[in-house]
């Protein structure tokens, strides 16, 4: 069996297995990044399946994060959120990371919602300030979409045009507006982690243009868009990452923040996915 056919078989699988467990057809996609597991809270609930169950699913290893899809309507729309989303620094594969996303995408869904934690690194930003990314850096060393090419799913050469599609980025800005809420907007530099970065590597990042630096997202997004999935991004900016200000910084830290900004977001996503 070619590589392509084995991919489509264990999406199959992965795919009728879900289908079996929870009829439901969702039209967006969550991804629930670190300290934001409880976004899932506004969510009139339908049903849920574990990631260990799915056939060929990747298991969630970090102790911050859950396991599970999580299926129902969110301001009437109908979503499936993954609680919990696989990282390269705990050894999966950028193959791995995108199986997720294709099983969402045969699942039904149109548009893809992102949050992170992220250290920010312009200087005009806080902890707990919100970030809406308009663009991102692969600093990764690798792309999900190396390897055989699948026309069904995608394009051999994607371009990135409109890679955070503008018309969501449009609605987040206004619907912050209206809820008072102060919103950043910026360039999410994604890396492997799970190391912290030196004062060095802040500053290099800065110098290439990033607002703010993460260990997730940019795959995720790379293998949605292959799939002409439409993007909404938010970073949670838990830390600063300055090169001339280092302070230490605990995975503590960096979940209290998020956590605490959570409500905020939940509430920005909320409005956004009413006008999606
Ligand atoms: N660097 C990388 N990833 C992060 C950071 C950071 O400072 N904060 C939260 N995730």
């Amino acid at each position: 069996m070619s590589a392509i056919e084995e991919l489509h078989q264990q999406l199959d699988q992965a795919v009728n297995f879900i289908r079996n467990q929870v009829s439901f057809e969702p039209k967006t996609g969550i991804i629930l990044g670190t300290g934001l597991g409880s976004l899932v809270d506004g969510i009139d609930m339908v049903g849920t399946v574990d990631y260990d169950k799915i056939p060929h699913f990747p298991v969630s290893t970090v102790e911050s994060h859950a396991g599970r899809l999580l299926f129902g309507n969110l301001e009437g729309k109908p979503v499936v959120c993954m609680q919990g989303r696989f990282h390269f620094y705990e050894g999966y594969s950028f193959q791995q990371i995108a199986f997720p996303i294709r099983v969402m995408k045969r699942l039904g869904i149109e548009s893809l919602i992102v949050s992170n934690a992220a250290g920010g690194m312009n200087p005009n930003f806080k902890p707990g300030d919100i970030m809406l990314i308009k663009d991102h850096i692969n600093f990764f060393p690798g792309n999900p979409l190396i390897g055989p090419n699948d026309d069904k799913i995608g394009d051999r050469f994607p371009d990135m045009y409109d890679l955070y599609y503008c018309g969501y980025q449009q609605i987040a800005r206004e619907v912050a507006l209206q809820q008072n809420l102060p919103l950043q907007v910026g360039v999410y530099v994604g890396l492997t982690g799970p190391c912290l970065e030196t004062a060095a590597e802040y500053r290099m990042l800065r110098g290439f243009g990033a607002d703010a630096v993460g260990m997730s997202t940019v795959p995720e997004v790379i293998a949605a868009h292959h799939q002409r999935i439409k993007i909404l991004a938010f970073s949670i900016i838990t830390d600063m990452g300055l090169a001339d200000n280092m302070h230490p910084c605990s995975l503590d830290d960096v979940i209290g923040a998020a956590s605490k900004t959570e409500p905020k977001l939940r509430a920005l996503i909320a409005g956004c996915l009413k006008r999606m």
